[in-house]
């Protein structure tokens, strides 16, 4: 017995060392944590059960048979996330550089499927260096096992990429799929082919970093959703992620206990400039309304246009939508629109009720909107938000103009309560361009134009820059003070809490994509 014991330990010994102690210290001296260290700070202490420490690859061309190391690359198991179940691959440079074999790909299979079945959400840190040369196609077939299983499991479970080293070529659709991914700034890349490929075919000279890294994928495409300062900030953003979602989709989402005190925030009644046309920060608005500290902000440097993120409100989760007056006046562009669909539709998977704050003065014209789509974009937001069941509600802060009106989770399109601050302006267009339209004639033939066009933007803007029109319709509920904002979304969320809405039956709705 004690033989056999001991044979089970130096298994496990050797497992845990991977690739060995050489490819350890490098791995270390680059700046990176190992597969193993990744997992003990993300997981609660002691709560890790590894699944599959054995398993190592059945290859036998170019002599690997005789390199074998237990576990092959990937360490796939279960525990706890602040005592929540949570499943977690986490590849193993040291073994292969974390290539993905047949069987890395089928230790990853096992635990999504438990995941799915169990009804928890997964975590997969990725370093690896691609698909297993040495296997060929069968590594191949591998990626396609879990991109299916990905699939499979959107909307089911929150799935979750943190990408801690390269992940290129076929490596990144696994993570293009998943909820949210989150990379480390300087130790983590992604690409679908790589810069000397890139050099070869476009001739364009660009490092790997400046290609894919962190703040490229956060800034330019939008690929990431956080780009972090290093690996334990990128696991703690996880963490904090975790912490607003369900465990699957037929879970509410998890609240914090909150005693409801004094919940005016006079402070709210001053945050608007005097003249309209003034940006203000709509982060200041947010921090007001939502509990204190609560609000994780999601691609955050992407599409600065519109605000995105998870928040907390009496204690309950919330995702909060929003036009961003700072940055190119709120409007609606091809990335903020595809940004807040992907969002909106996260949220209504998930149960997770949404807030949209609106002051937008309509979508960006241009040649660069309309070539790019503006058309197809802006309908996936619409889309969106129309076909999400969760709680909505919505409050019109300045702007709603034009279409965008409509797109921002308007009564029409299913919001469930629409609040307007004093200061709201609902209209087809600001009332400068509404004059010089319908009064054309008469301002032409004026002795006075620019007098007779003031005049008569001045009586447009009385009609109708201001939420009146609007409440006369019902179209918004209530025109609420500033201060009162929080309160009312308290009562209007606890009231909307059993919501339920039978949409038509089908197989799959068509978003436009
Ligand atoms: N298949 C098999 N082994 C791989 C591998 C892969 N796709 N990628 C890396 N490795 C191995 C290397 O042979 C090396 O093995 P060793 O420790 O026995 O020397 C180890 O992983 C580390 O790789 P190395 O190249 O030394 O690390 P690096 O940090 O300098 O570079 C990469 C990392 C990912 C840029 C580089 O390994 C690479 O370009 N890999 C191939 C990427 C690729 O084309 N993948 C297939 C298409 S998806």
């Amino acid at each position: 017995m004690k033989n056999k014991i001991e044979t089970l330990q130096d298994k496990i010994k050797s497992a845990h060392l991977g690739g060995g102690q050489a490819r350890i210290d490098s791995q270390h001296k680059k700046g990176k944590l190992t597969a193993r260290e990744r997992i003990h700070f993300l997981m609660d202490e002691g709560s890790f059960e590894e699944i599959g420490m054995l398993v190592t690859h059945r290859n036998t061309d170019f002599g690997m048979e005789k390199e074998q190391y237990l576990g092959d690359g990937v360490i796939t198991g279960y525990g706890t996330i602040n005592g929540r179940l949570t499943y977690v691959f986490s590849q193993d440079f040291t073994v292969f550089g974390g290539s993905l074999s047949e069987t890395h790909a089928e230790k990853i299979c096992k635990v999504m499927e438990m995941a799915m079945k169990n009804g928890a959400p997964i975590i997969g840190l990725n370093d690896s260096g691609g698909a297993r040369i040495q296997e060929g196609v069968v590594s191949l077939g591998g990626y396609a096992d879990i991109f299916y299983r990905n699939v499979q499991a959107s909307g089911v479970i929150p799935q979750l990429s943190a990408i801690m080293g390269p992940c290129a070529g076929g490596a990144v659709y696994s993570p293009a799929i998943t909820d949210f991914i989150l990379m480390v700034e300087n130790t983590s890349y992604m690409f679908v082919t790589g810069p000397n490929v890139v050099k070869t075919v476009t001739h364009e000279e660009v490092s790997s970093e400046e290609l894919g890294g962190a703040t490229t994928h956060a800034t330019k495409s939008g690929v990431t959703h956080f780009a972090c300062a290093n690996e334990l900030d990128a696991i703690s953003h996880v963490k904090k992620l975790l912490s607003y979602v369900p465990q699957n989709c037929e879970e509410l989402p998890p609240s914090l206990p909150y005693e409801i005190a004094d919940e005016n925030r006079p402070a709210l009644n001053e945050v608007l400039p005097q003249n309209v046309s003034q940006p203000y920060d709509v982060r200041d608005i947010i921090s007001a309304v939502a509990d204190t500290d609560s609000f994780l902000e999601v691609h955050k440097d992407y599409a600065e246009n519109m605000v995105v993120g998870f928040a907390r409100l009496a204690g309950r989760s919330l995702g909060i939508v929003a036009n961003q007056p700072a940055y190119l006046a709120g409007v609606l562009d091809n990335h903020a629109s595809v940004k807040a669909a992907r969002f909106v539709r996260f949220c209504d998977s998930f149960n997770i009720p949404l807030l949209v704050f609106e002051d937008v003065p309509g979508f960006l014209p241009g040649t660069d909107q309309e070539w790019n789509g503006i058309i197809t974009n802006g309908a996936k937001l619409l889309y969106a938000f129309s076909e999400a069941t969760v709680p909505r509600i919505t409050v019109i802060t300045r702007k709603a103009y034009g279409g965008a009106y409509d797109v921002m989770n308007s009564k029409h399109i299913g919001a469930d309560m629409n609040y307007a601050w004093p200061t709201a302006e609902i209209a087809v267009m600001g009332a400068k361009g509404a004059a010089e339209i319908i009064f054309k004639r008469e301002i032409t033939a004026a002795e006075n134009p620019q007098d007779k066009w003031l005049e008569k933007e001045k009586m447009y803007s009385e009609i109708f820059a201001n939420p009146y029109r609007a409440a006369e319709r019902g179209f918004v509920d209530e025109v609420i003070e500033p201060s009162q904002t929080r309160v009312k979304l308290i009562k209007a969320f606890k009231m909307l809490e059993n919501k339920v809405v039978n949409n038509p039956r089908k197989k799959h709705g068509n978003i436009p994509l």
